[in-house]
């Protein structure tokens, strides 16, 4: 280890031993945020945090001011009904339908506790339709807790990297495992969390026409709704739209997030999109676990019912109050989070000045888009030491490792919280490490 480091670098190597984390490459996310801001106290000295995907601007007043005006109406004290109040069922419908051009039925516009209980309502009900199915195959990279999320329901899943599977090599590659016919779910996040590739029209065909070949029910999580910003799909009714998988196949569940597209995380809110097939589908296996046989009864009075019995009252309003703005053309929340790609813009070269690499880098033919996270290396570090590395100078990531990647020299880069003002710091910290570990 180098002499002088940003960071003292006595605590921080005394913090890491101190965190039971025998290799930070495999920590989670959480694991990370609890050791960085541990080190932060001691030191009093600030990270340049880029561990979390937590939103870094301020949540719109139009769903503080529904909120707001819901509780004063006394929603406090009434349970919401599981399937949702009207409001955002409807809004949710409409979304649909302005911002993805697809035509959905109200009843199958369900919110949830976050796209995470959505996920986790997901897999309850759709990895349980068939008894002869094994569980869910993720698209990699992804999101580490959507399979904590299988695991703790004892599911089973597969997985692969699809950087090298991009374009006509997806076909085969996804044939290889749902021609087994043990699939009952594939998921995979678009934009992509952690690398932000997105997947092109043709991609997301294939993953439909394959999925209807097959019969599995494909899981898109939206969590990064129209935040790629090569396009502008911010314009209700209008080209182009945000793309999805539910042009392209019968059974299909959408995921979305307020979370990052509307600054909303902190409430906790989201909705499920069903399509009608699904949604009327009888699988009767489901009997072995709820009361009914059909998709979408099995999902509300089922699932949903079981883990939360509804989404805080209040939070639907807020949600439905800016879902109506944007579909009426009065809230461009696109442009909101624009300031995420600004900040990968700028923050990309400083990594990249400084001899670190993008490891994600094309979306098949042209260079990955600039959003909210990006993905690192640096020559000659596996992602573990340069994760472990960059906290003597003050910087935080995660591993690719536990996102199912299988670039091990590689880290995920969160841009939200790295205001501007910042950049000076990360610059002086980055010249310093390069300096350090020039080889
Ligand atoms: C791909 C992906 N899916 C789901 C979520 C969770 O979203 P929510 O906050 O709506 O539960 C996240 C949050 O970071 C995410 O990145």
């Amino acid at each position: 280890m180098v002499q002088s480091t940003p960071i003292d670098s006595k605590i921080v190597g005394e913090q890491i031993a101190l965190s039971n984390l025998p290799d930070l490459g495999y920590a989670s996310i959480r694991e990370i945020v609890r050791l960085v801001n541990k080190i932060e106290q001691l030191t009093g000295e600030k990270f340049i945090r880029m561990e979390m995907g937590v939103p870094g601007l301020e949540p719109p007043e139009i769903g503080i001011e529904a909120e707001i005006a819901a509780l004063h109406k006394g929603v406090a004290s009434k349970y919401p009904n599981i399937e949702g109040v009207p409001e955002l069922k409807r809004e949710t419908m409409r979304f649909a339908k302005l911002f993805l051009n697809i035509d959905v039925n109200e009843e199958a516009c369900i919110p949830c506790v976050g796209s995470m209980q959505g996920a986790m309502a997901a897999f309850m009900v759709a990895n349980r339709s068939d008894r002869n199915k094994l569980g869910t195959l993720f698209i990699d990279p992804g999101f580490p807790v959507q399979k904590q999320q299988c695991r703790v329901l004892g599911h089973d899943f597969e997985s692969f990297d699809v950087y090298d599977y991009r374009g006509e090599k997806l076909r085969p590659k996804l044939e290889s495992y749902l021609s087994t016919g043990k699939i009952s779910t594939l998921l995979y996040s678009n934009p992509n969390n952690p690398s932000w590739i997105c997947f092109t029209e043709d991609e997301l065909r294939t993953i439909g026409t394959l999925a209807d070949k097959y019969d599995v029910i494909v899981i898109e999580d939206l969590a990064y709704f129209g935040m790629d910003f090569r396009k502008d799909y911010s314009q209700p009714g209008q080209e182009p739209y945000q793309p999805t998988v539910a042009n392209y196949c019968s059974h299909w569940l959408l995921l979305i997030s307020s979370s990052k597209a509307f600054s909303f995380a902190g409430e906790r809110v989201g909705t499920l999109i069903i399509s009608d097939k699904l949604f009327n589908r009888v699988y009767p296996d489901l009997k072995r676990y709820y009361t009914s046989d059909e998709f979408g009864y099995s999902m509300i009075y089922g699932a949903l019912y079981a883990l939360s019995s509804g989404v805080c009252h209040s939070a639907q309003y807020g949600l439905a109050a800016m879902m109506k703005a944007a579909n009426d053309g009065q809230f461009n929340f696109v442009e909101m989070v624009k300031e995420y790609g600004r900040r990968a813009h700028e923050l990309k070269k400083i990594f990249i000045e400084n001899g670190f690499n993008i490891v994600y880098d094309t979306d098949i033919d042209q260079p990955v888009a600039d959003g909210f996270y990006f993905t690192l290396s640096y020559p000659g570090l596996t992602g573990s030491a340069l994760l472990e590395h960059l906290l003597y100078y003050g910087v935080s990531a995660i591993s690719l490792i536990i996102t199912g990647s299988t670039r091990i020299e590689g880290l995920r880069a969160c841009v939200s919280q790295i205001h501007p003002t910042l950049y000076p710091v990360l610059e002086s910290r980055l010249r310093q490490f390069h300096k350090d570990f020039s080889i």
